[in-house]
């Protein structure tokens, strides 16, 4: 195969700083490069291929839907849409979902949902989204704009107005915006991804729950990277003692097909009427039929597996040569190093393994399913190289 590296250069858009290494097929956790060159896979897509690559069951799933029909519009009734939301509904107590493309997209359709809510609830000039700093909720404007990072902000001005940044785990940070400001809602990720794989404090979230209810705002859980199994739960806020008003999930829900969906709870339920949101590609039977495979195996057998191995890799590094820090939940975890991330993730990668960074941390996100062995592996080759380059 001749290597597509300087096509790619030359005509895809540089907004990538790609590692060097082609990408062409793979087998469960491994993946293999243009030279044949094995590596275990230890981000999956970003947290997207849940099951790895070229999963059995999954491609039949989606197979066998290709063959029947690949997408109709959403002005006519399509079963595995209809099936979807109705599992995604049973297995977390939501009562509607809207489905569209992309993690971002999802958040656009929760901030729509909580400021037509709001409008009907409290008042039109009640449009302010309370998020964290240090979050992200994605690339389109608004939900840069959601974003707590003032590094994605720059060069993209205006910005949509009406987002407020407090402080994470600080709770009368949000309480004294909840206070100064026309609030609908806050969003937040309960493990903070890209800033760093943070988790929340668990008295944090709880706190901010009650706050909601005092200043009667939307809470509104972005499970964007947390969900789909990733942090040992069907999604993490059923980790915490809260019961959210929306939740945005995509990524890993379809197992490596593009997929978004919003699911409002008992309060937001009846918000979204004809002609205030759509998507074309929303709902597609194809990440339909492969989100319904993933679902289905995400049960409790494999969730005790993605803790099991989660405790592997806390216990393995806790106190190991080079290594400052673990931190996350489930099987989205960061490492903290002594030496310099970027060194340690190209030794890791000239040993046959890829995880990604987060921040100034190694960010691991493998395929829920990663058998123990290669987890295992990896975890030694990691300590190896943290070892060797503090
Ligand atoms: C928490 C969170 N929200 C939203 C997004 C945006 O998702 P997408 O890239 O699918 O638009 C991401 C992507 O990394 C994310 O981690």
């Amino acid at each position: 195969m001749n290597s597509f590296k300087n096509i790619d250069k030359e005509y895809v858009a540089n907004t990538y700083g790609r590692f060097d290494v082609e990408i062409v097929n793979g087998n469960g956790s491994l993946v293999y490069d243009i030279n044949g060159k094995e590596y275990i896979d230890l981000s999956s897509g970003i947290a997207v291929n849940t099951f790895g690559m070229a999963d059995k069951e999954w491609i039949e799933a989606v197979t066998n839907q290709l063959q029947k029909c690949q997408h109709t519009s959403n002005l006519y009734y399509s079963e595995p849409c209809a099936i979807l939301a109705k599992m995604l509904c049973e297995r977390t107590g939501a009562k509607k979902v809207f489905f569209g493309n992309s993690g971002a997209e999802a958040n656009e359709c929760a901030i729509k949902v909580a400021r037509l809510w709001a409008s009907e609830i409290k008042g039109e000039e009640y449009f302010n989204v309370v998020t964290l700093k240090n979050s992200f909720h994605g690339r389109t404007i608004t939900t840069l704009s959601a974003t707590g990072q003032d590094v994605f902000h720059k060069y993209f001005n205006p910005l949509t107005d009406g987002f407020l940044y407090a402080e994470a785990n600080n709770l009368e940070s949000v309480e004294e915006i909840f206070k100064n400001n026309n609030c609908c809602a806050i969003i937040m990720e309960l493990v903070q991804g890209e800033g760093g794989v943070i988790a929340l404090d668990s008295d944090f979230v709880a706190g901010v729950s009650d706050l909601c209810k005092k200043y009667n705002n939307l809470l509104i859980i972005d499970e964007v990277q947390t969900g789909n199994g990733r942090c040992g739960t069907l999604y993490a806020y059923q980790g915490y003692n809260i019961m959210p008003d929306i939740i945005t999930t995509a990524k890993g829900l379809a197992g490596g097909l593009p997929i978004g969906a919003c699911l409002m709870f008992e309060k937001t339920k009846d918000v979204l009427k004809p002609s205030l949101h759509g998507s074309t590609f929303g709902g597609n039977l194809i990440s339909c039929a492969g989100a319904i495979n993933v679902l289905s195996r995400i049960d409790d057998e494999l969730l005790n597996q993605v803790s099991e191995k989660s405790r592997y890799v806390f216990d393995s590094l806790r106190n190991a040569e080079g290594i400052v820090s673990v931190t996350g939940k489930g099987l989205m975890l960061g490492i903290e190093t002594i030496g310099d991330v970027s060194v340690i993730l190209s030794k890791c990668m000239e040993k046959g393994i890829l995880p990604i960074k987060a921040k100034n941390k190694l960010r691991l996100l493998p395929p829920l399913n990663i058998p123990f062995e290669l987890l295992k592996k990896s975890i030694e080759i990691i300590k190896e190289v943290a070892r060797d380059n503090k």
